[in-house]
Formats: structure tokens, C-alpha cells, sequence
């Protein structure tokens, strides 16, 4: 018999960076988790998170570490031992707890060769991070690769013993439109970002409760992608929104091309990652520059102010989606 009590999911549903540390940071915040857990990826992501008014990033290690909440790199995830024990020395130089930090023995190890390859074959072609994340997949599924477990001597106080029990918040990386499956392929991540890849961690599907989805009120894309043409970066007033909003990858510091809101994407996302909690981020971005503007069945809408935007996106959603609910967020404390 299983002691977990249930598994609350917070992901992406757009390219990534829309905000999902914060979210994370939020609910690990409450004390109602025993685990925060990421399900996939590895340092290509990069989040940002407040504490105490003071700025953290961190790449691999999920956000609940820094409220004390153990957390997990699951099997599904890809570590450079190398930056993992830089975060690790970071973290501790900030006076957080590393003793709670575990990583799968299942999970691969990305190797300097990776690396090499990545950066040299496919940060270009691809717009990749450079991170080895792509060849170090390969190698997984090939079954060539190294694990964690082949490493064990180096790392035994961080090993985790695969238990998860009572309140489980799984962390997840990229967004949905970079999902190795749903996303626009080749110009996509090496994992599966939607959040039944959760489950790898070990828990039954039965036990989500809560799935969290988080966006922002306009879109970014960071790395190539033919979705986002270089026009876009050539638009004054989506440069501005680009501006405003610091569009600058954590992990790359690329600019992130910038777009207006795609609601028919983003609705498809809802409903096929099975979000019942939406938080939209950024709003006071919007506010600033001054457009309310949303692609809907292919066409640009425009909207007069921000109160009838948060009108109309709600009732699109509604009628579109299942969510229980829609937050608005402007400041990563509102959420
Ligand atoms: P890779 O994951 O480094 O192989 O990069 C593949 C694609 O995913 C590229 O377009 C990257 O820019 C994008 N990507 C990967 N991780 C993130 C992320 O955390 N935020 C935004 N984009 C990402
Ligand atoms: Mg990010």
C-alpha cells in the first residue's frame, strides 16, 4: 500500500518561462508538501524565485529547497554532476539546507562529450541551450548511457532512496509546446514536459490531484523556433513588451522573441495537460506598454483595457476548458 495521500503537478503550457519557480516557490511556501520533485529535463531549464526579498536561480534543484521541503531530481531527469555540486555549493553558501537534495540513481548523468556535441552540432541548427541534454537522451534510449547509480561513490549523500510519501508537488521544466511529442518538432526539448511524465517519479496517475498550468499574458520563445519569426523581434511594440518584461533567458541570457497571446495553443494545452488551476502571469506588462491584444480562432483581437481582456480570456477559457480556476497574477507574491 502506497503512503502517498496525493500529488499536486505545477507546469508549463506555452515555451517555457512562464513562471512556473514562482508558482512552486508559492506552494512550497504553504508547508503542505513533504516532496518537491522534478520529473525532467536537467540544467537547460532555469528559474527564478524570491526569498526574503532576495533573488535565487537555480537550474536543476527544485524551488522547494529553499522552504526546507525535500526535493528530488527524479529518473526522468538528466544531471551534470558538475553544475549540480556548483548549485549545491550555492545554496549552502545562502544557508540552505542541501541535506534535503536527492537525486535518482536511475537518473543519466550528461557527459562532457554531450556537451561538446550539443553545442557543436545542435545549439545552431536547433537553438538548443547547449547543455548536452539532447545526446545525453540519446544515449538514455539508446541504453549506452550513465546513471547516476555508476557514480554512486562520488555522490551516496545525495542518493535518493526512491521513497515519496504524503503530499507530493511535482516541478515541471520547459512547457508544453517544447515537449518532445506535442511540441513543434525538431525545435522541441528531449523529454516529456506534460505532466503525466510526472509519474516516472513513481506514484500511479490516480494520485494527481491538483495540476497547476502556468502562461503568461503574452508569449516568449527563446531558442529557434519557424513559429516565431524574426519579424517578430523587428515589432516596436512586442520589443517593448519584450523590454518591459525582461525577456532574457535565466539559463542562456538569449533574448526571447516575443508574441501576443496565442488563446487557440494555450487552450489546447489546458485541455490536454488536464490543467484545473490557470495562472496567468505578467499582467501588469500589459498594463505598462498599454495592448490587450490575443490571437483566438487565428485572428488578433484587441481588447480596450486590461479588465475587459481578463474578461474575455476567462470566458473563452471557461467555455474551452474544464479549469476550476483562473488566477491573474502581476507580482510573483499575488499568486
Ligand atoms: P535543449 O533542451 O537545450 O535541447 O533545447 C531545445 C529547445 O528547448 C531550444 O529551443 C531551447 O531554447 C528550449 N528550451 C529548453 N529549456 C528551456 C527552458 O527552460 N526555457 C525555455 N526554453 C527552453
Ligand atoms: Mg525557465
Amino acid at each position: 500500500m502506497s503512503d502517498i495521500q496525493h500529488v499536486d503537478i505545477c507546469c508549463g503550457l506555452s515555451w517555457g518561462d512562464e513562471g512556473k519557480g514562482k508558482i512552486v516557490s508559492q506552494l512550497s511556501k504553504s508547508g503542505n508538501y513533504d516532496f518537491v520533485c522534478r520529473w525532467s529535463g536537467g540544467n537547460n531549464a532555469g528559474h527564478t524565485v524570491y526569498v526574503n526579498n532576495k533573488q535565487y536561480s537555480t537550474h536543476l534543484i527544485p524551488s522547494g529547497i529553499f522552504y526546507g521541503v525535500k526535493s528530488i531530481i527524479g529518473p526522468g531527469c538528466v544531471v551534470n554532476l558538475n553544475s549540480f555540486m556548483q548549485e549545491i555549493r550555492y545554496l549552502q553558501e545562502n544557508g540552505f539546507d542541501t541535506r534535503l537534495v536527492k537525486i535518482s540513481p536511475r537518473a543519466h548523468v550528461v557527459l562532457e562529450q554531450h556537451i561538446q556535441e550539443d553545442t557543436q552540432k545542435y545549439a545552431k541548427t536547433l537553438g538548443t541551450t547547449g547543455n548536452g541534454i539532447g545526446p545525453c537522451y540519446r544515449d538514455k534510449h539508446l541504453r549506452v548511457g550513465k546513471r547516476v547509480i555508476d557514480c554512486m561513490d562520488d555522490f551516496k549523500d545525495y542518493i535518493w532512496d526512491e521513497t515519496l510519501y504524503g503530499t507530493i508537488l511535482c516541478e515541471g521544466a520547459q512547457g508544453f509546446w517544447l515537449d518532445i511529442d506535442y511540441g513543434n518538432y525538431p525545435y522541441v526539448t528531449s523529454s516529456s514536459t506534460l505532466p503525466y511524465g510526472a509519474c516516472s517519479l513513481g506514484f500511479s496517475p490516480k494520485k494527481i490531484r491538483y495540476i497547476y498550468g502556468a502562461t503568461k499574458i503574452y508569449d516568449t520563445r527563446v531558442g529557434y523556433d519557424p513559429d516565431f519569426p524574426d519579424n517578430l523581434l523587428d515589432d516596436p511594440i512586442l520589443t517593448k513588451l519584450g523590454e518591459v518584461g525582461k525577456e532574457f533567458g535565466t539559463t542562456t541570457g538569449r533574448r526571447r522573441t516575443v508574441n501576443y497571446l496565442n488563446l487557440d495553443k494555450l487552450i489546447q494545452a489546458i485541455n490536454m495537460s488536464g490543467t484545473t488551476h490557470l495562472i496567468i502571469s505578467k499582467v501588469d506588462i500589459v498594463v505598462e506598454v498599454g495592448v490587450f491584444k490575443y490571437y483566438f480562432e487565428n485572428t488578433l483581437l484587441s481588447c480596450p483595457d486590461i479588465d475587459c481582456m481578463k474578461s474575455c480570456l476567462t470566458t473563452l477559457l471557461r467555455k474551452h476548458t474544464c479549469i476550476e480556476d483562473v488566477v491573474f497574477s502581476s507580482k510573483p507574491t499575488e499568486i
